[in-house]
């Protein structure tokens, strides 16, 4: 029977039970979910699976030691305990990323310092030659995590972030991380509906990150399949037989096979040479459509309904927040007049602005884009919401209620901003979104664990 370990897979905050549930899908039989991840145990098989398939995870862990380390001699004495030479030849090349969080030893710099010196002091004095670091490549990554004084030390199983598919080339406004566009498909229940045939559309498709992971999913190719490497290849405990057996098995799933309409418009042609450049990347040529169109111009691929997903600018990297309020407007309405019997599912960091979308969400998602707390929407559009042009009625008592007299006709308007009165209305949404919106939202110290902060 092979050997059982305890394993750490780690995700942005809000994506934990979801990590849960995926490697329960991939054979992990026990999964905790935890601050910021999900532990679990079983062979070095499951830890090479999740590694290959997991579209959520950031990295794979496999814990070697955890201690108590207030002070950087107790942290130097634990990870000094560890037996290296089973994990890193003394000729090799490591790299450690650490990370701290409420504890004394706030540097995380000199914790990744003070647990080099010790692996390299103790596989010196052993075998007299001492290994190298390499930042960029290592044989080995390590891991070191102090949460409240306490340390624990890992290797890097993944050898960088998961969510790098390699697909993407560098530039792009505003690009959702791969397995953040994974997690909202996930949760919008994009699997079942692909395998039922439901089309799926991203008008505002960006660098095509939805598009391309929905289509990833429908045709059960592996995110890792096309990565480079992994940071178990060159790791003392790595069983190539058993990797050469993981992998073999996602290349036979991964056959071509005939995929649901996916397409993916945005209305900037760079964004759509971009998205189209990745789409070829990914392999996924001919089964993925991307089109130059604007939002007011987005039509129906097909007859059958489906999902429509969107991740409109929010303001934070893009654009000015007071300006995207008729944008916002705009979706609604799109939503409402085009797509009667489809679910849309809205991705922003700026709630204040999706109330400009003028449905109301039938379930709300808090999910993190790097610091930023955002929300998942769902939006099914029923026939119902096409015959009530004035709008929803809980969007008119709210405004009862605040004796706000804005008139319903901006909730309408294709492009409020397009007209004087539009401008102005426009324009009111300011106070709102600056008070509660995406500025007041950043977290004060990011969840994480495990150096995934430099990968946002
Ligand atoms: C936040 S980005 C989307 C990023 C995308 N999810 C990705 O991962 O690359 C928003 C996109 O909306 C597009 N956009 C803005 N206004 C639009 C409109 N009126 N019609 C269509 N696309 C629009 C922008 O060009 C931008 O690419």
């Amino acid at each position: 029977m092979a050997t059982r370990h305890a394993f750490f897979a780690t995700a942005a905050k809000g994506l934990e039970p979801l990590l849960a549930a995926e490697l329960r899908a991939l054979g992990v039989e026990e999964a905790t979910v935890r601050r910021a991840g999900v532990s679990f145990t079983g062979s070095l098989e499951l830890a090479y699976r999740a590694c290959l398939w997991s579209r959520v995870a950031n990295r794979i862990l496999l814990p070697l030691a955890s201690f108590r380390a207030e002070t950087a001699e107790e942290l130097y004495a634990g990870v000094h305990a560890v037996a290296w030479a089973e994990h890193l030849s003394p000729r090799g090349t490591l790299a450690v990323d650490a990370a701290t969080s409420q504890s004394r030893l706030t540097h995380s710099h000199y914790v990744a310092l003070k647990a080099k010196d010790a692996i390299v002091d103790q596989l010196r004095d052993r075998a007299g030659v001492r290994p190298s670091v390499d930042v960029e490549r290592p044989d080995v990554r390590v891991n070191v995590y102090v949460h409240r004084d306490h340390a624990v030390v890992s290797i890097d199983l993944a050898g960088d972030s998961l969510h790098r598919r390699t697909y993407r080339q560098r530039g792009g406004a505003a690009p959702l991380k791969e397995n953040l566009a994974a997690a909202i498909l996930l949760l919008a229940e994009w699997p079942q509906r692909a395998r039922a045939g439901e089309p799926l559309l991203d008008p505002m498709c960006g660098s095509g990150t939805l598009p391309i992971e929905a289509a990833l999913i429908a045709a059960d190719i592996a995110p890792g399949l096309h990565r480079p490497g992994f940071g178990f290849v060159a790791w003392r405990g790595h069983q190539e037989a058993v990797w050469r057996r993981v992998l073999s098995e996602a290349k036979e799933r991964a056959r071509p096979r005939r995929l649901p309409v996916i397409r993916g418009h945005d209305i900037d042609p760079g964004a759509v040479r971009r998205a189209r450049a990745n789409v070829e990347r990914a392999g996924l040529g001919g089964r993925v459509h991307i089109e130059a169109r604007a939002l007011a111009n987005c039509e129906l691929p097909v007859q059958r309904a489906g999902l429509v997903v969107v991740n409109p600018p929010y303001g934070e990297r893009l654009g000015d927040v007071a300006q995207l309020a008729p944008l916002y407007a705009e979706i609604g309405d799109v939503l409402r007049r085009r797509f009667t019997g489809w679910t849309g599912y809205v991705f922003t960091g700026a709630p204040a602005l999706a109330k400009h979308i003028g449905l109301r969400p039938a379930r709300r998602f808090i999910l993190f884009n790097g610091a930023i707390e955002c929300r998942l929407l769902q939006f099914p559009i029923s026939a119902d919401q096409v015959r009530d042009t004035a709008g929803p009625r809980w969007r008119r008592r709210r405004r009862e209620e605040t004796g706000d007299r804005i008139q319903e006709t901006e909730f309408r308007s294709q492009n409020p901003a397009a007209s004087p009165g539009g401008r102005r209305r426009a324009g009111r949404s300011r106070i709102p979104v600056s008070e509660d919106g995406v500025r007041a939202r950043r977290l004060q110290s990011p969840s994480w664990r495990g150096g995934e902060d430099s990968d946002s």
